[in-house]
C-alpha cells in the first residue's frame, strides 16, 4: 500500500516542528528517516501511524485516511522500549497484539515469525526474562505478526552496539521484504544510510530526499 504524507503541519504550543511535510512511500519501498535528536522524527511518526493528530495536512494509506481501524489493520509499529505485558510469556503476548490487532489470533503465523526471527526457542520466557537482542526481536515479531502493509520503526538499534545494530537493520529489511510491507524507519544514526536505498532528512521541520 502506498503511503502518502501530505502538506504536515505540527506546533507544540507556539513551537513549530512539522512544517508543510509531504512524502510518499511506495508500496514495498523501504526508507530511512533520518534527523537529529529533538528534530520531530517520533512526532512526524506518530502523525503517520494515525496516533497524534497534525494541525494541518492529510495522512492516507492505500488511498484511505489514516485513522485507528486502518493503523490496527496495516500498520506494525517498533516502539523504541518494549511494549510486551510482563505476566505473558513471549508467545502469548504475540497472540494478544494480533487479537487487539483486528479480534483474530493466528498461532501458527506467531510460530512461523518467532522461527523467522530466531527466537522461537524463548517463546515461553517472559518478557523480563529476555536479553537486549531477544527483546529487540520480540519487539519486532510484535509489530509483524499483524502481517502489516507498512512497518514503522521507531530508533530500533538506539540502545543496540555496532553489530547488533547491523544486523537487527537486516532483519527489520527481510522481514519487510517477505512480508510484503513497505519500511519506514526513524533514527539519528547515519551509520545506517548504507543499508538503505532511500534516506530521508528531517531538518528544520522539512522533510527532504
Ligand atoms: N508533547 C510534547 N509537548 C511539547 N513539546 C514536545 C512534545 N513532544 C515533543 N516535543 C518537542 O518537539 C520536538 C520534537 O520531538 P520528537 O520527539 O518528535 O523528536 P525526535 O526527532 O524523535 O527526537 P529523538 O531523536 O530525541 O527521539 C522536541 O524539541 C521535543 O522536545
Ligand atoms: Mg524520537
Amino acid at each position: 500500500m502506498q503511503l502518502e504524507v501530505s502538506g504536515i503541519g505540527l506546533s507544540y504550543g507556539d513551537t513549530p516542528v512539522l512544517r508543510d511535510v509531504s512524502l510518499v512511500l511506495d508500496s514495498g519501498e523501504q526508507a530511512l528517516l533520518l534527523g537529529a535528536s529533538g528534530s520531530g522524527k517520533s512526532s512526524l511518526l506518530n502523525v503517520i501511524c494515525g496516533l497524534q493528530t497534525p494541525d494541518s495536512g492529510t495522512v492516507t494509506l492505500g488511498d484511505q485516511p489514516v485513522h485507528d481501524g486502518v493503523r490496527k489493520a496495516h500498520i506494525g509499529i517498533i516502539f523504541q522500549t518494549l511494549r510486551l505485558v510482563s505476566a505473558l510469556n513471549v508467545h502469548a503476548n504475540l497472540l494478544l497484539a494480533q487479537r487487539l490487532a483486528n479480534g483474530v489470533q493466528n498461532a501458527a503465523k506467531v510460530d512461523e515469525t518467532l522461527e523467522q526471527l530466531g527466537i522461537n526457542h524463548r517463546a515461553k520466557a517472559r518478557p523480563f526474562e529476555l536479553s537486549q537482542g531477544e527483546a529487540q526481536r520480540a519487539a519486532i515479531a510484535r509489530a509483524l505478526v499483524v502481517s502489516p502493509k507498512l512497518l514503522i520503526a521507531d530508533e530500533p538499534t538506539s540502545a543496540l552496539d555496532k553489530g547488533n545494530t547491523k544486523v537487527v537493520a537486516e532483519m527489520l529489511i527481510e522481514a519487510a521484504r517477505s512480508a510484503g510491507a513497505s519500511l519506514l524507519i526513524a533514527t539519528h544514526d547515519d551509520r545506517l544510510t548504507s543499508q538503505f536505498g532511500r534516506t530521508l532528512m528531517l531538518e528544520n521541520g522539512k522533510v527532504t530526499g
